[in-house]
C-alpha cells in the first residue's frame, strides 16, 4: 500500500532530476492529451520477421519508447497478427512472409520507409529497410515523431542517408585518457585493455544508432601500435561485440609504423612485399575475429607521427598498401588529410599551414585506391573559431573523400563553455565551392555526388566519456546529435535540428524550448565574439592546453596558426597578389571573392587579408573597434544566458537546470577574462583607444596587488594578458589576505573575486567584511592547468553585501600543496550583476 503511494506519487512529480545519460532517448511520458491521441491511433501488438541481434535490437526500442512516451507495452506476436500490428523486418524478409502485403520498394542500404498495408481487412504499420540497420534507424525515426507529437498514422516515408559514411572517431588513448576528452575517461580502455564493464559502450551505441552512425573508430588517431598485435584482437572483438547489436561496427585507428615496431620487420616501406603482406595478415586475423569490423584510420606524418616521407614514398602509397589488405573483406582506409609541416619557418612571409593538405593532396588525386577515403577537417587549419571551408574539398575528383567535423569542444571552451557547432557546420556544407556546373555545396563533394566517387561523408570526432551526460555539459550533446541529423541529411538546418533536439532532451515546454533555442543558436557567435572574431582564429593557448587566452602562442613558432598581429596591423595575408597564395586554391570565383578586400567578408578579413587596424570594414567600423565592441557583445551575451536560463527554474528537471546554470556562470566568468585579455592585447599592441572607453577601465576593480596585502607576494603573469593588470598575488605560506579598505559610498553590492584554480591543489578562500564572514568557498574545479594563468581565471559572485565607507573588506586565501590560493582582482558592483 504504502509502495503504491509511493509510486503513485512519483508519477504525479513531473520533474524528475536528470542525469542526461539518455540524453535525446528519454522516451519521457507525454502529456496526458497527446498520449491520448497516439493510443487511439497506435497498434497494440508488434511483430518481427528479421532475426539478428540489430533487428532484435529494433523491436526492443520500439517497446521501450511505447512504454516510456504513451505507459503500454506492446503485445508482441508471430507470425502476422490478426489485429493491427507493428510489422518490424527487412523488405526482403517481410516480403517473404507476408507476401499478401504486396510490399514493393527499391531501398538503399541503411535507407528505411515507414509505411501502411493492409491484408484481410488488419491494417498494420510497417518499419522496413533494405537491411537490419534500416530497420533500427525507421524505429528511431518513427518513435522521435512521437516524441515530437508529430502525426505516426497513415504514414508513408521514406528516408535515405545523404552518404555512406557516417562514423565518429573517438581519440581514446588504451590507457583510459582522451586526447582532447572533456567527458570523464574512456568507455572504450582501461589500463591497456577493453574495460571490464562495456555497458557504455551499449548505451553509446544506442545513441549512434538513433541517428543513422554506422562506424566507430575506437582509438586516438595518434595510434598506440599495440592495437595491431595478434594478442589484442580480443580486446578488440570485445568492443565491436558490445556494438553489434545497435549496427555500430568497429575501426581502428593504426600506427603506420606498426610493421616494423609490432610486426618486426626491419621496415614499414609501403612499397616493400614483406611489409604489404605483413598488412594483409593483419587485416585478415582481425577479419576472422571481427567479420563486420569497418577499417582503419591512418594518421601519417603528421605531427610527428611516421609515414611514407621515411622512404621517400607517397601518401598514396602507404593508403593502398593499407586499403589493399582491407579491400578483399569490404573495409576502408580513411587517410587523414591533416598533413603539415609543425616545424614551419615563420619568417618566410610565403608559408602557410593553410595551404598543405592541398599541396600535399592535390597531386595524388586518382591515385588512390577506391577503398580509401581522404579524410579532411572542415576548414584548412585545425577547427578553429571561424575557417573558411578547406579548399581540398575541389581538389579531388578522382578521390573519394569524407569531411571530418569535431564534435568534441577543443577550441570552443572543452564543453566548460557552451558553443552549438552546428550552425558553423552548416555554412561549411551549404559553402558553395563553385567546382563544376551547378552547385557544388560541400556536403555534395563529400558525399561523392559531384564527382560520381563511389563512397563517402562525415567523420566526426566525438570523445564522449564515462561521466554520466557523455561529455561534461548537457548542452553540449546537442552537438552530437547534430553531427549525426546533418551526416545523415545535410540539408536540414541548425534551426530544426536545434529545436528538435531540445524537445527530446528537455521536453516541449514552448518556453523552454524558446529559450534554450536561442542560446544554443547564438552560442557560436558569442564564442567567436569573445574569442577570436574576423577569422583571427581562436587565440587560445595553441602550444598549451587549447583551452586559455593566449593571443601571442600562435605567433613566432613553427605550428603556423599565426595571425601576424603587430603594432601596425593585423591579419594573414593569403592572397595571390600579395600574400601566400592560398586563396589560389579555390576554384575561380570563390578566389576571387577572398582575394579582393572588396569582396572577402568581414568574418574572414583577417584569416585572408592583413590590414591595418584602422581599416573599415563592410559594417563601417574600424577592425580594431570591431574587436573591442565584439568582445564587449560576446561577455554581455553570456551574461543575458544566464537571465534567459533562470527563466526556466521549474520548466525543466532541477538537476541539469542546476548543473546548467553552474556551467553557464562558470562561461560567463571567463568570457570576461577572453574579453578584457584580448581587448588589452589589442589596445596595446595598436596604441589605439576604445571609442567607447570601456576597455582598460574597469569601474569597481580592484587589483589585488595594489590591496594591502599579508602574506601573499605580487607575481607577473605569462602571458601579461591572462591576468588583470599582468599581475597577481599568490601565498607562499598556509594562509594570507588581501585588505583593502573601502571607500564608496554606502549601499547594497555584489563582490566577484577572482583567483585562480589550478588543478595541483585544493586551496580555500574566506571573504570577510569588518570582521564578518561574509562568503568562503574553495578551488576544486579540475582546470586543464597548474599555472596561474587565464585557465585557471575563476570567478566568485558574491551578492546582496551590504557596504559602508571605510568597511574593512578582507580576502583570506589558504593554500594547499602547489595551488597558491592566487588572487587577481575584487571587483564592487552596484547592482545584482
Ligand atoms: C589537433 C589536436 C590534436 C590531434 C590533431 C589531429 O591538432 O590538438 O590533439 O591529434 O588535431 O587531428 O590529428
Amino acid at each position: 500500500m504504502l509502495r503504491n503511494l509511493f509510486l503513485i506519487a512519483s508519477l504525479l512529480l513531473p520533474l524528475q532530476a536528470e542525469s542526461g545519460a539518455d540524453a535525446w532517448l528519454r522516451h519521457a511520458p507525454l502529456d496526458e492529451a497527446s498520449a491520448r491521441t497516439y493510443h487511439a491511433s497506435l497498434p497494440a501488438a508488434v511483430a518481427s520477421y528479421t532475426v539478428t541481434p540489430v533487428a532484435r535490437s529494433a523491436q526492443r526500442e520500439l517497446l521501450r519508447g511505447i512504454r516510456g512516451m504513451l505507459g503500454r507495452t506492446l503485445r508482441v506476436q508471430s507470425g502476422l497478427p490478426k489485429e493491427s500490428a507493428f510489422l518490424l523486418g527487412t523488405l526482403a524478409d517481410l516480403k517473404q512472409s507476408a507476401p499478401q502485403l504486396r510490399l514493393e520498394a527499391d531501398l538503399p542500404p541503411d535507407a528505411y520507409w515507414l509505411t501502411t498495408a493492409s491484408a484481410a481487412g488488419v491494417s498494420y504499420t510497417v518499419i522496413t529497410a533494405a537491411n537490419d540497420r534500416g530497420v533500427l534507424y525507421g524505429v528511431f525515426a518513427f518513435l522521435r515523431k512521437i516524441a515530437l507529437l508529430e502525426p505516426v498514422a497513415r504514414l508513408n516515408e521514406r528516408q535515405s542517408p545523404y552518404a555512406p559514411v557516417r562514423w565518429v572517431n573517438e581519440w581514446n588513448n588504451l590507457d583510459g585518457t582522451i586526447e582532447r576528452g572533456y567527458g570523464g575517461r574512456s568507455i572504450f580502455w582501461d589500463n591497456l585493455q577493453a574495460r571490464q564493464d562495456l555497458s557504455r559502450v551499449g548505451d553509446y551505441g544506442r545513441l549512434l544508432a538513433s541517428l543513422g552512425i554506422n562506424a566507430c573508430a575506437i582509438n586516438n588517431v595518434n595510434a598506440n601500435p599495440r592495437v595491431l598485435a595478434a594478442d589484442f584482437i580480443p580486446q578488440v572483438a570485445r568492443i565491436a561485440e558490445a556494438f553489434r547489436p545497435w549496427g555500430v561496427r568497429v575501426a581502428l585507428s593504426i600506427d603506420f609504423g606498426s610493421p616494423k615496431t609490432v610486426g618486426g620487420l626491419d621496415t614499414f616501406d609501403p612499397l616493400d612485399a614483406q611489409v604489404a603482406s605483413w598488412w594483409k595478415a593483419r587485416a585478415d586475423a582481425l577479419y576472422a575475429a571481427i567479420p563486420d569490423f569497418a577499417g582503419f584510420v591512418l594518421k601519417a606524418d603528421s605531427e610527428g607521427r611516421v609515414g611514407p616521407s621515411t622512404y621517400g614514398r607517397s601518401h598514396a602509397d602507404a593508403a593502398n598498401v593499407v586499403a589493399r589488405a582491407l579491400q578483399p573483406h569490404g573495409g576502408l582506409l580513411f587517410y587523414r588529410g591533416f598533413v603539415y609541416d609543425h616545424h614551419a619557418d615563420w619568417t618566410n612571409p610565403k608559408n602557410d599551414r593553410g595551404r598543405a593538405a592541398y599541396d600535399n593532396f592535390h597531386p595524388l588525386d586518382g591515385k588512390f585506391d577506391d577503398n580509401v577515403v581522404v579524410q579532411i577537417k572542415h576548414g584548412p587549419i585545425d577547427f578553429q573559431v571561424r575557417e573558411p571551408a578547406s579548399p581540398l574539398f575541389t581538389a579531388l575528383e578522382k578521390t573519394n573523400q569524407a569531411i571530418e567535423l569535431q564534435i568534441t569542444q577543443e577550441y570552443f571552451g572543452q564543453s566548460r563553455h557552451s558553443v552549438f557547432l552546428v550552425p558553423m557546420w552548416k555554412a561549411t556544407l551549404d559553402f558553395d565551392m563553385h567546382a563544376g556546373a551547378g552547385a557544388t555545396p560541400v556536403k555534395a563533394l563529400v558525399a561523392g555526388k559531384t564527382f560520381h566517387r563511389p563512397t563517402g561523408g562525415f567523420v566526426g570526432v566525438s570523445n564522449v566519456g564515462l561521466d554520466e551526460n557523455w561529455f561534461g555539459n548537457h548542452l553540449s550533446q546537442a552537438n552530437l546529435y547534430g553531427f549525426g541529423r546533418l551526416a545523415w541529411d545535410p540539408d536540414l538546418s541548425a534551426e530544426s535540428i536545434g529545436s528538435e533536439w531540445t524537445r527530446l532532451t528537455f521536453g516541449n515546454d514552448p518556453q523552454a524550448v524558446e529559450t534554450i533555442n536561442s542560446i544554443q543558436l547564438t552560442s557560436w557567435r558569442t564564442y567567436e565574439n569573445y574569442t577570436g572574431p574576423l577569422g583571427l582564429q581562436t587565440l587560445t593557448d595553441i602550444v598549451g592546453n587549447h583551452y586559455g587566452v593566449s593571443v601571442e602562442a600562435s605567433e613566432r613558432n613553427g605550428w603556423g596558426q599565426w595571425h601576424n598581429a603587430d603594432e601596425k596591423g593585423v591579419g594573414m595575408e593569403r592572397t595571390v597578389a600579395k600574400g601566400t597564395g592560398y586563396t589560389g586554391q579555390y576554384r575561380p570565383i570563390v578566389a576571387k571573392v577572398y582575394e579582393s578586400l572588396e569582396s572577402c567578408p568581414d568574418e574572414l578579413l583577417l584569416f585572408f587579408h592583413h590590414v591595418p587596424y584602422t581599416y573599415k570594414l563592410h559594417s563601417g567600423k574600424t577592425v580594431i573597434q570591431h574587436l573591442y565592441d565584439a568582445h564587449y557583445e560576446g561577455a554581455a551575451a553570456v551574461d543575458n544566458y544566464i537571465r534567459q536560463w533562470k527563466t526556466l527554474q521549474g520548466r525543466i528537471d532541477d538537476r541539469r537546470y542546476d548543473e546548467v546554470l553552474a556551467q553557464l556562470n562558470y562561461q560567463a566568468g571567463q568570457a570576461q577574462v577572453w574579453r578584457d585579455a584580448v581587448n588589452n592585447w589589442f589596445r596595446r599592441a595598436s596604441g589605439i583607444p576604445d571609442a567607447q572607453g570601456r576597455v582598460g577601465r574597469h569601474p569597481g576593480r580592484f587589483e589585488a596587488e595594489s590591496m594591502r596585502l599579508e602574506g601573499y607576494t605580487v607575481h607577473d603573469v605569462t602571458p601579461w594578458e591572462a591576468a588583470s593588470g599582468g599581475q597577481a598575488v599568490s601565498c607562499p605560506l598556509a594562509r594570507c589576505a588581501a585588505i583593502l579598505s573601502y571607500q564608496g559610498p554606502a549601499g547594497w553590492y555584489t563582490l566577484h573575486v577572482r583567483y585562480f584554480d589550478q588543478i595541483d591543489g585544493i586551496s580555500r578562500f574566506r571573504l570577510l567584511v569588518g570582521s564578518q564572514l561574509v562568503d568562503e568557498w574553495t578551488a576544486a574545479d579540475r582546470l586543464p592547468t597548474r599555472r596561474i594563468d587565464s585557465s585557471s581565471s575563476a570567478r566568485r559572485v558574491v551578492p546582496g553585501i551590504a557596504l559602508r565607507p571605510g568597511d574593512e573588506i578582507r580576502i583570506e586565501g589558504m593554500r594547499d600543496g602547489n595551488e597558491t590560493a592566487a588572487l587577481d582582482y575584487i571587483e564592487i558592483l552596484p547592482k545584482a550583476n
